[in-house]
């Protein structure tokens, strides 16, 4: 039996592995610890929140006797890092959240697993799994082989900058100190609970409200996209299986430019609207609820500026090591992904309007 600490946990991405982990391991304790920023959520984690196994502590991980506490209170032995400030336009306009949330955060973290896990020995065994992303990579040209495991780095925005560092402070950790780490690097994720400021949700609740698209440049960018579920999955192997000290990238093997992404989107959703005349009176601003078609809303934009062309992820090493194997195909994962936007229309909403946070407030005041 694993007891977990899961930062971020109430994130898009940390939210959705909560759910997956809790699901796959009933016995496990899980204590989630999050800032909920405008992008943590505690509505993600709805359904869990009571069980007697969860626990939920809004903190920031940037506060080390916090973390040292609830690593040495709760006996944690499993420490997921998902907490992070994660949008590459915020990073442009306001990089020092990212260098507080990503660097300081992360090392934060690390000093208070060193003096918990190796100076006190609370467990006998421990592990610190780092979550990070493709972006500290660079960019690839057309032809480039997708990256692997020993692709320079070339961080290109302040975001990807941060991870970068943060990456390298999780090595250094191991590397000097003994701290038992991996790191996995994955691609672009989509989904359920993904705040709408990211592509795929942007788009989906745009089409919905007949508000433009927005594509950043030629809209010719290569992301290569993964299901969350299949991220959750590469995680819970490595946390099972991986070797210590090693890192694993994660892909999704769907390379796709953004355009053909925003049309497969639209296209999805002229097919549900037509005839469905309770979808097409519940958004009726939506272009497929007045007969046209959705893909009149894309307007191509200024591009962000250094905008990386191309994300490959070449993930032989987690397949060949600890057999792991995308499941979910982009086509399908953007159909499931729409019907989840479609079914959860006043999670999205609470979500922009920051309505949610007024439930938080109730349920966590002192
Ligand atoms: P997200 O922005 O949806 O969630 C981040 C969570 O971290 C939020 O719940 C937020 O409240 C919390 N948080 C932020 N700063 C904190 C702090 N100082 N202390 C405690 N909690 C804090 O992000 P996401 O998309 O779920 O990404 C999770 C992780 O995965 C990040 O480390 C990100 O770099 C990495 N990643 C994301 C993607 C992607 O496509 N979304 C791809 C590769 C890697
Ligand atoms: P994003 O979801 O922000 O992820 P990342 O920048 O981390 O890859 O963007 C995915 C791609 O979509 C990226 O090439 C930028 C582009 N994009 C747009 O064209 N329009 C938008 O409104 C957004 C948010 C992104």
């Amino acid at each position: 039996m694993k007891k977990l600490l899961v930062t971020g946990g109430a994130g898009f991405i940390g939210s959705n592995f909560v759910h997956h982990w809790l699901t796959q391991h009933p016995g496990d304790r899980l204590v989630v610890l999050d800032a909920l920023t405008y992008a943590g959520n505690m509505t993600n984690l709805s359904g869990i929140a009571q069980r007697n196994e969860f626990r939920f502590v809004q903190g920031d991980i940037g506060n080390t006797s916090l973390v040292e506490s609830l690593l040495r209170d709760e006996a944690i032995d499993t420490l997921v890092h998902f907490a992070a400030e994660s949008h590459v336009d915020r990073s442009i306009h306001g990089p020092d959240a990212f260098i507080e949330a990503n660097v300081l955060g992360t090392h934060s973290l690390l000093k208070a697993a060193r003096k918990v896990w190796l100076d006190e020995k609370t467990v006998p065994e421990h592990r610190f799994h780092h979550v990070s992303t493709d972006e500290v990579y660079g960019s690839l040209g057309p032809e480039d082989p997708a990256f692997s495991e020993i692709t320079p780095y070339a961080p290109n925005s302040p975001y990807s900058a941060s991870k970068a560092a943060s990456d390298h402070l999780v090595r250094a950790y191991h590397h000097t100190y003994g701290l038992k780490v991996t790191t996995s690097n994955c691609s672009n994720n989509y989904g359920p609970y993904h705040f709408p400021e990211k592509l795929i949700p942007l788009m989906i609740v745009n089409i919905l409200e007949g508000k433009a698209l927005p594509i950043y440049g030629d809209g010719r960018n290569v992301r290569d996209w993964l299901h969350v579920t299949d991220h959750c999955r590469g995680i819970e192997l490595i946390l099972q299986k991986g070797r210590v000290g090693e890192v694993y990238n994660i892909g999704g093997g769907s390379e796709a430019e953004n355009i053909y992404l925003v049309r497969t989107l639209c296209a999805i959703m002229d097919e549900k609207f037509a005839g469905d005349h309770a979808l097409k009176a519940r958004f009726r601003n939506a272009p497929a609820a007045n007969g046209n078609p959705s893909n009149s809303l894309m307007t191509y934009v200024k591009d962000r500026p250094g905008h990386d062309r191309r994300y490959a992820i070449n993930c032989h090493k987690i397949e060949t090591e600890l057999g792991y194997r995308a499941q979910v195909k982009i086509d399908a994962g953007l159909r499931s992904t729409v019907d989840w936007y479609l079914n959860n229309e006043s999670w999205w909403r609470a979500v922009m309007d920051g309505s949610y946070r007024q439930w938080v407030a109730k349920q966590y005041s002192a």
